[in-house]
């Protein structure tokens, strides 16, 4: 596996242990050795230039339409090896899951007079699900999961926390225009993505989210976090794995896309949901021994459907 197939899976949850965004500023670049991580970062026009001209030389050349076909009709396939592949490397201590969204936080029981229910496209192994099963001791819970990746589902199906009734976990291909879940329209409290929507050919994104507006309850949120443009993972790419602008396979298959702001503010009100959070996480991670700097961007975003439709 080449350092591009791994590392941005990996990376993608390397500030796990961080704990909310905006605790540590770095106010004098002299310190900048002092820490592993600098959040809120602000990039210089020359520092901005850069990642242009990286993402220009990475992405002039893009792949044929047939290599393009293959990764996407098979990509189920390259996720299934990924999780082949890797062990127990894509299990995360994500300690920022809760602080970054206390709506998935468990609630206690003299809180929750109502049954509620969380639905995760693209759970992979459950690193978001297994943390909610494990904490919360709501009765009237439900967690669902989805991921495209058979064996995705399989390993998490085999964790001992899962053992738990308020769960269901399935197979589904979330950019199958009709989703077959096992619950209504307009039932879910939560819809989260967590690294899922990088991975969707950018043609079926808004289609995808179309579908979790449908399935959110009125007053539903939609939660979401993902990689941003520049982020370090897009400018190490080597040119002739671009696939469109902004959009790459990695060395093991996986397609992952970096967005902006604007694109996802655009592709979220246009599905009706409303904006309540939509922050771009800039954080300087910082290799002591090597003295290497790693500028990291990162999106989140929490949006509701309306209770009203319009
Ligand atoms: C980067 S991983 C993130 C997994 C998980 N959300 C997490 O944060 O650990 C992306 C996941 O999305 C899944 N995925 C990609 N495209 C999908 C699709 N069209 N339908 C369902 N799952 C998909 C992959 O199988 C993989 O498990």
């Amino acid at each position: 596996m080449s350092s591009e197939s791994t590392e941005p899976v990996e990376n993608a949850a390397d500030n796990e242990k961080r704990p909310q965004f905006g605790t540590r500023l770095l106010t004098d670049d002299a310190d900048v050795y002092k820490h592993n991580a600098w959040d809120h970062v602000e990039w210089d026009t020359e520092q901005e230039e850069a990642a242009q001209a990286a993402v220009a030389k990475n992405s002039t050349i893009k792949m044929s339409s047939d290599q393009r076909e293959r990764f996407q009709s098979e990509a189920p396939k390259f996720w299934d090896s990924f999780y082949g592949i890797h062990d127990n490397r894509f299990f995360k201590d994500r300690h920022w899951l809760f602080t970054e969204f206390p709506e998935l936080a468990p609630m206690s029981n003299n809180e929750q007079s109502e049954p509620r229910s969380i639905f995760e496209l693209g759970c992979g192994v459950g690193n978001t699900i297994l943390p909610i099963l494990q904490y919360s001791t709501e009765s009237q819970l439900k967690v669902y999961g989805c991921d495209f990746s058979a064996r995705a589902i399989e390993i998490l199906r085999s964790q001992p926390q899962f053992a738990d009734k308020r769960c269901e976990v399935f197979v589904m291909d979330a950019t199958l225009e009709k989703w077959n879940v096992p619950f209504d329209e307009n039932s879910q409290d939560i819809i989260v993505m967590i690294f899922v929507l990088s991975a969707i050919e950018p043609s079926k994104m808004q289609g995808v989210l179309e579908n979790c507006y449908r399935y959110l309850k009125p007053g539903g949120l939609l939660i979401f976090r993902d990689y941003g443009r520049y982020d370090l993972a897009q400018l190490r790419f080597k040119s002739g794995k671009c696939l469109e602008d902004n959009f790459y396979v990695r060395g093991d298959g996986t397609m992952v896309y970096f967005f902006t702001e604007q694109e996802l503010r655009s592709m979220l009100a246009k599905t009706g949901l409303v904006e309540e959070q939509l922050i771009v996480d800039r954080r300087l991670q910082v290799n002591r021994g090597r003295c290497l700097k790693m500028y990291r961007v990162w999106i989140q975003t929490k949006f509701r459907k309306p209770l009203l439709s319009p």
